[in-house]
């Protein structure tokens, strides 16, 4: 069997970092019935500490493509993308081709496979923020809607498909677990502190870099004051986006936090595993802070990950200043509170294994 994965952006490559390794497993123990992957990059993320610093720590097997769109405005992304993965998949025609989550690659390469007629799986199917504003719920709703197997993380993802009538279409559903609890699982033990930082504990992590909240400056400037003001009780570590980076240096509020350059994955999972509590409008940090048991403030007004906002461990404040800063209060003031134990909203850590399991046996 031969499958296209199709990845573009950081999220996806710890995706994929996962589901690849699984397919290893799986060509070991069934050198039969092997599957070959062969991975496109699309270039969406392009800079080292974006892209290849993924590839590198995290073993990901070399993408075979790689097609360096780089950024743009969305339309052009996207066609760009489509132009190109369409002439990979004419030239390898493989079996099924392979998207994760809600990125322009994802819909990019999924619309690319389903108009030539190749199956289209996706990873991460189901989700929904309700926002038609996001270009991520447009890129996860037309996903779906052209996917011929849907891999839900999620009870919730699976409830959006059926609410939307998935079980009359043409399409396998399987609820598998979340595919980012493997990558924690299997990696924690390689986390490390980045040198970019200088402190040990006690500290919040900060990440900021959805659209909405950096193309805005008022958006913007009420959250770096919020930061600003926290980080006069406990610092603020912030790993910069490029895409923020830009905008933050045309504000008038200056940052007084500690903002430094992206982080690798073994990075990142250091500083979950240490700081005090997670503020940000990523919608994978949201679930990897739970994972480390720690409380996010999530500065959107909705989320895909409503299981958090009902457990009470994850809170939605928009941007709005006053609330950032007091709920950030509140979560340190309860920092010791354990009440993340014995609950798994995400599956049991083995969803790789069981969307290759899938692919080899059931789709085969
Ligand atoms: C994309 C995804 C988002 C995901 C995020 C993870 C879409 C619509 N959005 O958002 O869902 O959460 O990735 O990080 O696909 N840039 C660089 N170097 C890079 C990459 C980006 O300088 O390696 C800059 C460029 O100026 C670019 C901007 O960042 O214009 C935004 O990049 P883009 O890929 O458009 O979206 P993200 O914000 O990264």
């Amino acid at each position: 069997m031969k499958i296209i994965t199709v990845v573009g952006a950081r999220p996806q490559f710890i995706k994929a970092a996962t589901v690849s390794r699984a397919i290893l497993e799986h060509n070991k123990i069934n050198p039969l019935n092997k599957i070959e992957e062969l991975i496109v990059h699309t270039g969406q993320h392009y800079d080292t500490n974006m892209s290849d610093v993924f590839f590198d720590e995290m073993d990901i097997p070399k993408p075979i493509y790689t097609l360096n769109v780089g950024s743009g405005n969305h339309g052009a992304m996207t066609g760009r993308q489509l132009e190109k993965v369409e002439e990979i998949i004419l030239k390898e025609q493989p079996d099924y081709v392979l998207v994760y989550g809600d990125t322009n690659s994802t819909l990019a390469g999924a619309l690319a496979a389903a108009k030539l007629h190749i199956p289209v799986v996706h990873v991460e199917a189901g989700l929904r923020s309700f926002n038609m504003e996001m270009p991520e719920e447009i890129n996860r709703i037309l996903t779906d809607q052209i996917s011929s197997v849907l891999f839900c993380p999620t009870n919730t993802a699976m409830n959006n498909l059926r609410n939307e009538g998935y079980q009359n279409k043409n399409c396998k559903i399987y609820n598998v677990g979340d595919v980012m609890y493997d990558a924690v699982m299997y990696y924690s033990s390689k986390s490390r502190r980045p040198n970019s930082v200088n402190i040990e504990r006690k500290f919040v992590l900060a990440t900021i870099h959805r659209a909405d909240n950096t193309d805005s400056n008022e958006r913007l400037s009420n959250i770096v004051s919020a930061l600003n003001k926290i980080h006069k009780t406990i610092p603020v570590v912030c790993p910069v986006h490029p895409r923020t980076k830009k905008h933050i240096l045309n504000l008038e509020v200056k940052p007084n936090f500690l903002m430094v350059d992206p982080v690798s994955y073994f990075e990142m999972i250091w500083l979950l595993d240490n700081c005090s509590a997670v503020v940000t409008d990523s919608g994978g940090l949201q679930k990897e802070a739970y994972f480390f048991k720690k409380f996010c403030i999530t500065m959107r007004e909705q989320t895909e990950w409503v299981e958090l906002v009902n457990e009470k461990v994850n809170f939605l404040v928009g941007n709005d200043p006053v609330l950032i800063v007091n709920k950030v209060m509140e979560a340190l003031e309860n920092e010791e509170e354990s009440r993340f134990e014995g609950k798994s909203l995400y599956g049991d850590a083995d969803a790789a294994a069981r969307i290759v399991k899938c692919l080899s046996e059931k789709l085969a």
